[in-house]
Parts: structure tokens; sequence; C-alpha cells
């Protein structure tokens, strides 16, 4: 083996094998963390209301994705384009569980004024794996 061979192989891989593994997740994954976090299965019925509820405050998650969120939809302050929330209607909906979590933490603390309990975001994603 050459010099530069050893070197990508030692710090190569490793680097690759990181990246993979933080951020290869998907719907059906996510929704399943946050079911075995709850200890119960989420509602899509449960979670339709949820994302249209105001929560006592000026937003409710429809009002930056839409309802249902199946296409784009404008950021309620910014009016900034956000692309549908529904994985059916893009592809690229949670398939990453670290930005999951980012956007899950500010988003509720927009609305709810709080983080959502995990029973909460199993109720939502089981919502968001039902539209197709
Ligand atoms: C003030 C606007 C706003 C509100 C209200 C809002 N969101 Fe979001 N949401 C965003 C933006 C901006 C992003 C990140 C950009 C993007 O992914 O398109 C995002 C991303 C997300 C993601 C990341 C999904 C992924 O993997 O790509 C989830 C989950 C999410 N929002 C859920 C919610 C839920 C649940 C609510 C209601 C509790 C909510 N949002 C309310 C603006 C908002």
């Amino acid at each position: 083996m050459t010099k530069r061979a050893v070197w990508i192989a030692l710090l190569g891989l490793p680097c690759l094998m990181w990246a993979f593994a933080a951020v290869a997740s998907n719907p059906q994954a996510e929704l399943q963390r946050w079911q075995q976090a709850a200890g119960q299965p989420g509602n899509a019925a449960r979670g339709q209301v949820f994302f249209g509820q105001r929560h006592g405050s000026e937003w409710s998650c429809a009002s930056c994705h839409g309802q249902p969120p199946t296409q784009d939809s404008k950021h309620a302050s910014t009016g900034k384009k956000i692309t549908a929330l529904a994985p059916a209607f893009n592809s690229e909906r949670f398939t990453d569980s670290a930005k999951v979590d980012k956007w899950f933490k500010r988003n509720c603390k927009d609305v709810l004024s709080r983080e959502c309990t995990s029973i909460e975001k199993a109720d939502v994603l089981a919502y968001l794996l039902g539209l197709k």
C-alpha cells in the first residue's frame, strides 16, 4: 500500500462510517423510536388534532407547515418556503434523527412553550405517515 492509501484507510473510513451512522434513519424508524419511548402506539387522529391546535399560543404546527402538510407552505413569520412535512410527499423528511430532534424541540417550544412529549411526537408521526 502507498502511504496515501494508508492515510485514507485510517482517516477516511471511520469518517464515512460516522457520517452514515449520524444520518441514516427513516420515518418508520422515527415513529418506532417515539412509540418505544412512550410505551404505546401513536394515534393518527389525535396527532391530526394536535397539529392544528394553537395550544394557547399564536401558532399551531399548521401555521408554518399547512394542514394537511402535503405541499409546500410558508413560515408564519419569515414567509420562507417550507417543503411538505408528510414523508409520502417529501422523501427527505424524517431521514435524520438529529434533524428530527432539533426541529421537534424548537417548534414545540414555539407552539407549546415546552418540549413535546414522546407520545405527542408519536401521534404527530402517525398522522404524517397516514397522509398519502
Ligand atoms: C414558526 C414556524 C413553525 C412552526 C409553528 C412549526 N414548525 Fe416545524 N419546522 C419549521 C421549520 C422552519 C423547519 C425546518 C425547515 C424544514 O425542514 O423545512 C421545521 C421542521 C420540522 C420538522 C423536521 C422534519 C424533518 O425531519 O425534516 C419537524 C418534525 C417539525 N418541523 C414538526 C413540527 C411540529 C410537530 C410543530 C407543532 C408543534 C411544528 N413543526 C411547528 C417551522 C415551523
